[in-house]
């Protein structure tokens, strides 16, 4: 496996693959990497004749520079993961190789049609801005003909597949197609997160509430007169009634338009749950049988 740290190289890389034929995949990442990217990587590597991996903790997408400061970081780590399961190449560039003073400041905003407006959009601003600066410069840099994104970040990787489905028109990213991943879970249901790391043992106990309620509340959305408005608010009850955690939101959104519905088909609830000072996030998909 081999590790690139500047774009130069990088692309001088992806010119060999692509001069041989090789189909790439890239897993954009920002480290600290964890089963839930393994999952990524092993279908990135199985499903093209070469993997990239960026490793890439993105100061743009943070409004918070704390939360910037503390994000865990392990290259080494992260090396040795990725090259057991197989990614050939590692893009590991410094915020300086990845932008100018000027970008790095960049006031441009991206156009998301409304999909922005909402949920970590609305308590993040700037975030998603960040995300689609970052996650399109690698494209553009990687030209892949698969990119994976992880489910958990739902309203993320809608933007994401808006960003590519505008620009496709344009021929911008060629065929490339965007997949969506399922979440991975620890066998205990709590979603896999580079965050989890910032967990003591105490709060990853209590932190288990949020995908505990989350299942739970696939049965509520099913009991007679059951409404969208109540099991919302019934989700919401019951993670603020555990001691050490509180609801940032709980929407349960249309999985396309990530709007208010009032219908549990095609929904998707989503969480953002403080444990302790650590944020995090999840969610889950409505049944076709609710109501
Ligand atoms: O999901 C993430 O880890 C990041 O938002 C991404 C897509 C790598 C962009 O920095």
């Amino acid at each position: 496996m081999q590790i690139i740290t500047t774009k130069q190289e990088l692309q001088q890389m992806v010119t060999a693959c692509k001069n041989q034929n090789k189909t790439i995949g890239l897993v954009p990442t920002m480290g600290a990497l964890h089963q839930g990217h393994a999952s990524l990587v092993r279908r990135a590597v199985s499903e093209n004749d070469v993997c990239f991996v960026s490793v890439f903790v993105n100061p743009t997408q943070f409004n918070n520079k704390e939360d910037l400061a503390k994000y865990p970081r392990n290259i080494k780590r992260d090396a040795e993961l990725l090259s057991t399961i197989g990614a050939q190449f590692v893009f590991a560039p410094t915020p300086e190789e990845m932008y100018s003073a000027e970008e790095m400041n960049s006031t441009f905003q991206f156009d998301f049609a409304g999909l922005d407006s909402v949920m970590e959009g609305k308590m993040r601003p700037g975030h998603f801005n960040g995300v689609v600066q970052v996650v399109s410069r690698l494209l553009y840099l990687v030209r892949p003909d698969r990119a994976y994104f992880g489910e958990k970040d739902f309203q993320q990787l809608a933007i994401i597949h808006h960003m590519v489905e505008r620009s496709s028109m344009a021929g911008t990213f060629g065929s490339l197609q965007v997949i969506d991943c399922p979440i991975v879970r620890e066998q205990s249901g709590l979603a896999l997160s580079s965050r989890n790391e910032r967990l003591s043992d105490a709060e990853k106990q209590t932190a288990l509430a949020i995908s505990q309620t989350l299942f739970r509340s696939l049965e509520w959305a099913k009991e007679p007169g059951a409404t969208v408005a109540a099991v919302q608010q019934r989700v919401i009850d019951t993670i603020n009634a555990v001691e050490g955690l509180e609801v940032e939101y709980y929407e349960i959104v249309d999985q396309s338009t990530l709007l208010p519905t009032d219908t549990f088909r095609h929904a998707i609830g989503c969480v953002t749950v403080y444990c302790g000072p650590v944020r995090l996030i999840d969610n889950i998909k409505y049944d076709a049988d609710c109501h």
